[in-house]
């Protein structure tokens, strides 16, 4: 195991030969992962946190190649829903070692986990209302259980993901100590759980290490001794920006390990976004440069729907000319082709002017990328490569127009042979 990889990877880092190639065999837009780079994001953050169980929080991105990589580095899964409980056990964990995080969980879901913990007593649900734990009960579970807790303090890129100040997510602080006594009777509650935000870079450090020790007094309240673990979630930014500089995740460690303090139970991460956003870029084609008053605007077939973090959070991606780096650098807005104003991938922006033709590589896309991608306007999901050991492989095929439309035609909407619906109309009937 190597802990001597560079702790960040820019878009310009890329091979862009290598990119030219997959880009003229797959077409575009195009996921591509590095999984070497997922597995040593993985093995520095957990070497700056040696005596800690370090899982991996699956919805950041839930490809089965990603999921197998992180498993066969070593880490165990953090689930938040059963779809992702379902593809970690296809990805082959083990379900004695997953995590279950319930967020107003739908009925489907608790089922699925009462089931499974059934059979494999190792699993954890952690609940984050009192109610959640009784819809557990009336399901029969009585096993392991964690209590998610509401810090009161928030932190990371956008007010959309500071869940530690967000009454949605967690048990009152003040309501823990209480509801925990009661568990106890009726589950075997093994931890403590708090999930402050995500994106957390240098500025955000000092309120996520205050949650975390506000996190650690409230298990020393509930009993630390008494528990197997206290979870203290994910949040760990990578920059963006290509100013801004990554953690030095040994000072981190030692940061989060000053503000837990002494906790006889043992200290859980679940990072996500660090161990996969630097890991994979979008690949994707101009097909349009039009010069306006206003701004010069390239057109690409990447959109919102391949990638929605700048569209829902207003995130920054780092963009490269892969077919001209060497260009002079003009500002420009990148957009795709969905008809809302949000599918923009940069306004003004100087990058190496792009042409027609051009092929651009979106950076740091592969956190909340993929996972979140859609098929707004009706557009088959991009395929995603995977780059290994010096091989590439696809791993998950582009979508057709046939997987777009399947639901509809399985659901018997089916109508192969038929006349145009307002054809009677013709071309008179829409004057
Ligand atoms: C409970 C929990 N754990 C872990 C994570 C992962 O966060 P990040 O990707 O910022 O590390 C999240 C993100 O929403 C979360 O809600």
């Amino acid at each position: 195991m190597s802990h001597s990889s560079a702790p960040v990877r820019r878009v310009t880092d890329w091979d862009f030969e290598q990119l030219s190639a997959l880009a003229g065999e797959h077409g575009t837009p195009l996921y591509v992962v590095d999984l070497d780079r997922v597995a040593e994001n993985y093995e520095r953050f957990s070497a700056a946190f040696p005596d800690a169980h370090v899982m991996y929080a699956a919805k950041a991105h839930t490809g089965r190649a990603v999921l197998e990589t992180l498993l066969d580095a070593g880490a165990d899964i953090e689930c938040a829903a059963r779809g992702e409980l379902q593809r970690a056990i296809e990805a082959g964990a083990d379900p004695d070692t997953l995590q279950y995080t319930a967020v107003n969980p739908p009925d489907a879901d608790l089922d699925y986990a009462a089931e499974l913990g059934a059979e494999h007593p190792g699993l954890t649900v952690t609940g984050g209302a009192r109610d959640t734990f009784d819809r557990l009960e009336a399901r029969g579970y009585d096993g392991r259980v964690a209590i998610r807790i509401n810090p009161g303090i928030g932190t990371g890129h956008h007010e959309k993901v500071a869940t530690g100040k967000d009454a949605k997510f967690g048990i009152p602080y003040d309501d823990v100590v209480d509801l925990a006594d009661d568990l106890r009777d009726r589950f075997d509650l093994v931890g403590i759980h708090a999930h402050v935000g995500s994106g957390v870079l240098h500025d955000d450090l000092d309120d996520h290490c205050r949650a975390i020790a506000k996190v650690a007094d409230l298990a020393r309240d509930v009993g630390d001794e008494d528990l197997e673990f206290v979870d203290f979630g994910g949040g760990f930014g990578v920059p963006y920006h290509e100013d801004e500089e990554p953690l030095d995740m040994p000072t981190v460690g030692e940061r989060v390990r000053e503000a837990v303090g002494d906790l006889a139970a043992r200290v859980k991460l679940e990072p996500g976004r660090y161990v996969v956003a630097d890991s994979e870029v979008i690949l994707t084609e101009v097909n349009t440069v039009k010069e306006t008053p206003a701004s010069t605007v390239v057109g690409v077939d990447a959109s919102l729907a391949t990638l929605i973090r700048p569209a829902m959070f207003d995130s920054y991606h780092p963009i490269a000319n892969v077919s001209a780096p060497d260009r002079a650098a003009e500002p420009v807005s990148i957009g795709g082709p969905c008809c809302t104003s949000a599918d923009v991938f940069c306004t003004d922006r100087p990058v190496p002017r792009p042409e027609r033709e051009d092929l651009l590589a979106i950076g740091n896309a592969g956190a909340y990328g993929y996972e979140l991608a859609n098929q707004f306007h009706s557009q088959p999901r991009p395929a995603e490569v995977a780059i290994e050991g010096g091989e590439t492989r696809v791993v998950r095929r582009r979508e057709s127009m046939d997987d777009v439309t399947r639901v509809e035609r399985e659901a018997g909407e089916a109508r192969a042979e038929r006349a145009p619906r307002n054809g009677e109309r013709g071309a008179e009937g829409t004057r």
